[in-house]
């Protein structure tokens, strides 16, 4: 059994809705070139998480928000698509930027692209929780110990709905307002026939001259408005800089490294070890300290990896075994071994049982089912078959730097390479072929021969005593 991180629909009965994730602005305080929703979070940009949330609970279509000039194509899950806001006029001028996108008896449920760990299940609730109460508007409130900077949600006497007051800049909340903890998470559910209605009402008139989409809300009080209270703090972890990316990357983490751990998969070290959202982990398989799993990396069963080993974009097949290395883009074949102190770059491709062993570094090579590269060897652009063996300091020299061009190595099956044989390629050793140690080797070696390619020792007798 192989598990992920997402892409499953986790509620097939949900009545569709259409999501709207709100993502325009630079986010000044990441204090970096790149827009704050694609910084990279677990192995996807921040903005994929919300938008895969939607999904995963049934997202008809997913709209996101975004500024002129921002381009997210290639950041978003496939199906979801853009909406340009004009100017950052405020989270009302963003949603009515996703309007034209929305159908007119669309049920609409709001995201913030900056608070990535909203659940599928928290929206299907409120979807649900919204349907119930027949409302025009659902918001998400939650209450906090600290609820500084959030909008606050004012109640009337009874209870019911009044408003929500900004508290951001000074100007819009009376100290009583402030002194509120129920806040709004800024997830919301509308009817969007209410929206449509709703949005050209609101007004600039506030502390920030923006457009606050949750006077909506207030514009709606006659039509119903619902208040979903939640107490899971998560829903609002918002990022606003990096050290709350790093918060949220710590409790992101842990969800992905849990929902493995409870599929079967042994994590020594969960402190120590990342595993992006993207990444596919066999049953059995055990992680060692200080391991790192990114990308469309995929483990097999019963693999042993660790510790620290990063692999990116790699495949680890099942029984495999890999300890301190470094892999791109390789691929470990069934019960193969890497490592300790192995670099594996691209197109490294391992057959089952094969090694790479200590202070080994292969590129673009592939090494035949039970082959091995035991010791301090430059492996690059060569076939090795079957069954071969090639001694310590093996080397292929696979470069003409005067030409700029690789060159390949040929090697059959049960060849045998002495210590410190130097391949010049392009070269072919043919089956069961052997080369001396030391050898630099330039010419093809026929099936069975033994090549040598070393000057013959002389001894100088006496040398000693020579004065
Ligand atoms: C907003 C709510 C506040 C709530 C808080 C929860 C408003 C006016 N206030 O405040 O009540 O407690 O969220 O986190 O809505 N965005 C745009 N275009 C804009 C402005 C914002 O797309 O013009 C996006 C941002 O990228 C962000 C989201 O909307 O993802 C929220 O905007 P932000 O400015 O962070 O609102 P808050 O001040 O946090
Ligand atoms: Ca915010």
């Amino acid at each position: 059994m192989r598990t992920s991180g997402g892409g499953v629909l986790a509620f097939p009965h949900v009545t569709p809705f259409t999501a709207v994730v709100m993502a325009a602005g630079q986010g000044t305080r990441m204090r970096s070139s790149t827009p704050k929703v694609l910084h990279e979070l677990c192995g996807r940009p921040m903005v994929a998480w919300p938008v895969l949330a939607a999904q995963e609970a049934g997202a008809q279509r997913v709209v996101v928000v975004t500024s002129p000039g921002v381009d997210l194509d290639g950041a978003l899950p496939e199906g979801a698509t853009t909406a340009v806001q004009p100017e950052p006029n405020g989270t009302g001028g963003a949603v009515e930027a996703a309007m034209p996108q929305v159908g007119a008896d669309d049920v609409v449920v709001v995201l913030s692209g900056d608070v990535p760990l909203i659940a599928s299940s928290a929206i299907h609730e409120v979807v649900a929780a919204h349907r119930e109460a027949r409302a025009a508007a659902t918001v998400v409130t939650t209450e906090l110990g600290d609820p500084a900077g959030y909008g606050r949600v004012v109640r009337t006497q009874d209870g019911t709905f009044d408003r929500i007051v900004e508290t951001k800049r000074e100007g819009d909340a009376t100290s009583d307002e402030l002194a509120i903890r129920e806040i709004n998470t800024g997830i919301y559910v509308f009817e969007a026939s209410a929206l449509q209605d709703a949005l050209p009402q609101l007004t600039t008139n506030n502390a920030q001259q923006e457009l606050y989409l949750p006077q909506a809300l207030t514009v709606l009080k006659d039509r119903g408005v619902a208040v979903h209270q939640v107490d899971d703090p998560a829903v609002v972890l918002g990022v606003n800089d990096r050290v709350q990316l790093a918060e949220v990357r710590a409790i992101a983490q842990r969800r992905i490294l849990e929902e493995h751990m409870r599929n079967g998969v042994t994590v020594v070290d969960p402190a120590s070890t990342y595993v992006d959202a993207t990444v596919t982990l066999g049953q059995d398989t055990r992680l060692e300290p200080q391991t790192a799993l990114h990308g469309a990396t995929t483990v097999g069963a019963g693999a042993h990896v660790g510790p620290q080993v990063t692999a990116v974009d790699s495949t680890i097949e099942d029984g495999a075994t890999v300890r301190v290395a470094w892999l791109e883009q390789a691929h470990v074949g069934p019960r193969a071994t890497v490592g300790p102190f192995a670099f594996l770059r691209p197109n490294a491709h391992l057959h089952e049982g094969a090694k790479a062993g200590t202070f080994v570094e292969i590129k673009n090579s592939e090494i035949g089912a039970g082959s091995k590269v035991p010791h301090l060897s430059y492996i690059g652009d060569a076939t090795v078959g079957p069954g071969s063996n090639l001694g310590a300091a093996t080397i292929t020299a696979n470069y003409d730097s005067k030409r700029k061009a690789k060159n390949r190595t040929t090697l059959g099956a049960g060849v045998k390479t002495g210590v410190d044989t130097t391949l010049v390629a392009p070269v072919t050793l043919h089956d069961r072929a052997y080369t001396a140690a030391g050898s630099v080797i330039s010419e093809d070696v026929p099936e069975g021969a033994l090549g040598i390619a070393r000057e013959r020792q002389q001894n100088i007798e006496g040398y000693a005593d020579r004065p």
